[in-house]
Order: structure tokens, then sequence, then C-alpha cells
């Protein structure tokens, strides 16, 4: 992928620094460029009680590279001494990557390689033989048979987020049966609620939980994914992490026939992953 984005050398950087992080967003030393706002919510209310907005700091953080907007190495703060290696450039918080900072990172700075373009993750309609040029979908469009290459549409989401599961919606504030949801049993007023199933009184990366970044309790994408991987037996646990980032395994896992051969054998691929169950991420909030 060198040509096509910058490679810094170490995973943490393309998400986070110790210093001169953003201070647009209030996420974790956050790293990157995030896009302002401006997405479509989601739109198709049949029960939704609650308010829809634009998604809240722990989405936008995933947004930076899967709305497909933002190139994949759009960091503030590259590895070394000042802000890139010549200094005296710096590199947009907001919306538009600045490409004469991302460029400074040139081939052979600490031995690892400055892309001669930086491309976005793709807008999710890539169709045919290669397409979106200047995106990663150019080539990353379909699963090629025999090759190690993604399609990498459906995880690119677009700004268009209609046709995903709600984020930046409030949680319920009300848990009589027929409100639907479950109550989290730790509230965390300004900070988050979550479903402390081990009763440790601490947010673990498996558990689900709802971030208050000033308007009440809502669901953003770090409700369900936690970005570093969660290990399938829970926290601390050797195993396999869950598919998809997800906090709560939520069906995939041993002792499926996924190859519908009447045998369930190492060849469904899910070895060591444990899972809690169909839908059990699910119904970790929803009463049904
Ligand atoms: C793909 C982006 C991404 C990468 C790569 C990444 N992080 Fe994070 N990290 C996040 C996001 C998003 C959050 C906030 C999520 C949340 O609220 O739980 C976060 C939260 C954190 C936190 C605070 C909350 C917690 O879960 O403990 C720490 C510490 C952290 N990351 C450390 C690291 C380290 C160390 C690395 C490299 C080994 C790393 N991260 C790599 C996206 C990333
Ligand atoms: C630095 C860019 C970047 C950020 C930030 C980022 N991702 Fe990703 N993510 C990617 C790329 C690139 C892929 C595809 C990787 C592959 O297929 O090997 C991906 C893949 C995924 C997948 C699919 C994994 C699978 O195989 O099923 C999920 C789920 C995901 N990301 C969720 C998130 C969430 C949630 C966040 C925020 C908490 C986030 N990502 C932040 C770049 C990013
Ligand atoms: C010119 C075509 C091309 C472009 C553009 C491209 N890739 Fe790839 N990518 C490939 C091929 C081919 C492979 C498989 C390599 C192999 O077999 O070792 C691959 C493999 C990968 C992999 C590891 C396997 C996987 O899919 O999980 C990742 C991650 C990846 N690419 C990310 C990206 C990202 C991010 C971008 C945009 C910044 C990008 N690629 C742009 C051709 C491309
Ligand atoms: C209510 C829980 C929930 C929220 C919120 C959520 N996701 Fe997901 N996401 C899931 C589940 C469950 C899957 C696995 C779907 C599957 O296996 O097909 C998934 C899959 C994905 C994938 C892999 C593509 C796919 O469809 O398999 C990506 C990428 C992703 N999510 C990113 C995000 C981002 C970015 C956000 C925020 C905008 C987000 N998710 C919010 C539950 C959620
Ligand atoms: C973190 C808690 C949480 C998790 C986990 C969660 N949801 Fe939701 N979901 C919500 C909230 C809050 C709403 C907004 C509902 C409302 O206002 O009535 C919602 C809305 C929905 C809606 C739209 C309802 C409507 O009226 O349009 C559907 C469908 C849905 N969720 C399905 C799922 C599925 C399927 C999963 C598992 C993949 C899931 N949810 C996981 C909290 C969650």
């Amino acid at each position: 992928m060198d040509p096509y984005r910058n490679q810094y050398g170490a995973i943490c950087i393309y998400c986070h620094t110790p210093h001169g992080a953003n201070s647009q967003i209030s996420a974790p030393l956050w790293n990157r460029t995030i896009r302002s706002g401006g997405y479509d919510i989601y739109d198709k209310p049949t029960t939704l009680m609650r308010t829809v907005s634009q998604p809240g700091p722990t989405s936008l953080t995933c947004l930076s590279c899967h709305d497909g907007t933002i190139a994949i190495d759009s960091v503030l703060n590259m590895p070394g001494p000042g802000r890139s290696p010549t200094g005296g450039l710096s590199n947009s918080e907001l919306d538009t990557p600045n490409t004469a900072f991302l460029d400074d990172w040139t081939n052979n700075t600490f031995g690892y390689f400055g892309a001669t373009e930086h491309f976005q993750m793709g807008d999710g309609v890539a169709t045919g033989t290669w397409r979106n040029s200047s995106k990663c979908t150019l080539c990353h469009f379909e699963d090629i048979e025999g090759s190690a290459i993604d399609d990498f549409n459906i995880f690119t989401m677009g700004t268009d987020l209609r046709d995903d599961h709600p984020v930046g919606v409030l949680y319920p504030d009300i848990y009589t049966p027929a409100a639907d949801f479950n109550e989290p049993n730790v509230k965390l007023p300004g900070n988050m609620a979550f479903f402390d199933t081990n009763g440790n009184n601490r947010a673990d990366p498996d558990e689900i939980r709802m971030y208050d970044s000033g308007e009440g309790y809502e669901v953003e994408c770090a409700s369900c994914h936690d970005p570093h991987g969660v290990p399938s037996g829970g926290s601390g646990t050797n195993t396999r992490f869950s598919p998809s980032f997800l906090r709560v395994n939520n069906g995939i896992g041993m002792g499926m026939d996924y190859d519908n051969d009447g045998n369930i054998s190492s060849s469904e691929g899910v070895d060591g992953i444990i899972s809690n169950g169909p839908s059990s991420l699910c119904l970790t909030c929803h009463t049904k």
C-alpha cells in the first residue's frame, strides 16, 4: 500500500499522539483530521422516541477514516521531533487535510516510505473494474479470488448514515418493560453509562456503553465496537478477538456449522472465538 498512504512505521500514530492532539474533538489524544459534521442522519423512525443528532466525538473518530472523505494518513503529529520532518508546516484539524504537510513525510524519513498520493478509503459505491481513482477502492472494490485483497465497499460508510444503525442517538431514560430498553447499571453524567457485566465499576472493553458528550447518554460507533479489538472470552483472557471489533460477540464463534457441511470443524475458521450467542450485542440494549 506504500504509494497510497504514508508508512509511519507504527500503529497507534494513525489515531493517537502523546502531544499536539486535535483540539477540536473530545477523544483520547486524537491525532487525525476529522470532518466537522454534515452527515445525513438516520431518518427512518418507526418506534424512534429519541433525538438523533450529528455523530458525537466517539463516532467522528471512526468516521475520520470510514466516511471515506479524509486520507488514511492524515495525522497531525508525525513520528520524530516537530510535527513533520522539516517543520514549519501543520495539518488541518478539520475537514480538508493539508497535502503539503502530508508530502513532508518523504521517502526514507526514519527509513519509512513516504507516499506520493494520500488516498481516502472510498465512498462505498465502487463497482466494476478499477473504480474510484484516488481512493483505496481503486483496487479494494471486490474480493478477488485467490488474492488477499479485501472489498472495502462495506467498510466505507460514506457521509450518508441513513442506512446505518443510528449514532448520535439519545439512549432512553425510562426503563419500564414497555420502554423496550434495558437500563445500564452504571451512569456517570458527563462521561458515560455502561452495562457493568462483571460488577467492577469500570467500563471494560467487552462492556457496551453510551457516551455523554453534553447532550446525555448517546449511542456512538464505539458503543458497540472497540477499535483495539476485544478478546472474545472477556477482558484479560487469551482468546481470539471477536470479529468486526465488536465489544460483545453477536453470534460468530465455536460450535457453529458455517459451511453447512454437517460437521463443526476447524475449517469453520472460528477456532478460539467464543460467542456470546446470536443477537447478544443487540439484546444488551434492546428488550425484545
Ligand atoms: C483505528 C484508530 C485507533 C488505533 C490504531 C488505536 N486507537 Fe486507541 N482509541 C481509538 C478510539 C476511537 C478510542 C476511543 C474509544 C473509546 O471511547 O473507547 C481510543 C481509546 C484509547 C485509549 C483510552 C481508552 C481505552 O480504551 O483505554 C487508550 C489508552 C488508547 N486508545 C491507546 C491506544 C494505543 C496504545 C494504540 C496503539 C497500540 C492505539 N490506541 C491504537 C482509536 C484507535
Ligand atoms: C486510520 C483509519 C481508521 C480509523 C480511524 C478507523 N478505522 Fe476501521 N478500518 C480501517 C481500514 C483501512 C479497514 C479495513 C482493513 C482490512 O480490511 O484489513 C477497517 C476495518 C474496520 C472494520 C471491519 C473489520 C472486519 O474485518 O470485519 C470495522 C468493524 C471497523 N474498521 C470499525 C471501526 C471503528 C468502530 C472505528 C472507530 C472506533 C474505526 N474502525 C476507526 C481504517 C480505520
Ligand atoms: C493499486 C491497487 C491498490 C490500492 C490503490 C490499494 N490497495 Fe490495498 N491491497 C492491494 C492488493 C493487491 C493487496 C493484497 C496484497 C497481498 O496479496 O499481499 C492489498 C492488501 C491490503 C491490505 C491487507 C489485506 C487486507 O485487505 O486486509 C490492507 C489493510 C490494505 N490493502 C489497505 C489499503 C488501503 C488502506 C489503501 C488506501 C490507502 C489501499 N489498500 C490501496 C491493492 C491495492
Ligand atoms: C448498535 C451497534 C453498532 C453501532 C452503533 C455501530 N456498529 Fe458497526 N457493526 C455492528 C455489528 C453487529 C457489525 C457486524 C455486522 C456483520 O457481521 O455483518 C458491524 C460491522 C461494522 C463494519 C464492518 C462491515 C460490515 O457490515 O460487516 C464496519 C466498518 C463498522 N461496523 C463500522 C462502524 C462505524 C464507523 C460506526 C459508527 C458510524 C458503527 N459501526 C456503529 C454494530 C454496530
Ligand atoms: C448501545 C445500545 C444499543 C445496541 C447495542 C443496539 N441498539 Fe439498536 N438502537 C438503540 C437506540 C437507543 C435506538 C434508538 C431507538 C429509539 O429511539 O426508539 C436504536 C434503534 C434501533 C433500530 C431502529 C428503530 C426505529 O424505530 O427505527 C433498530 C432496527 C435497531 N436499533 C436494531 C438493533 C440491532 C439489530 C442491534 C444489534 C446489531 C442493535 N440495535 C444494537 C440502542 C442500541
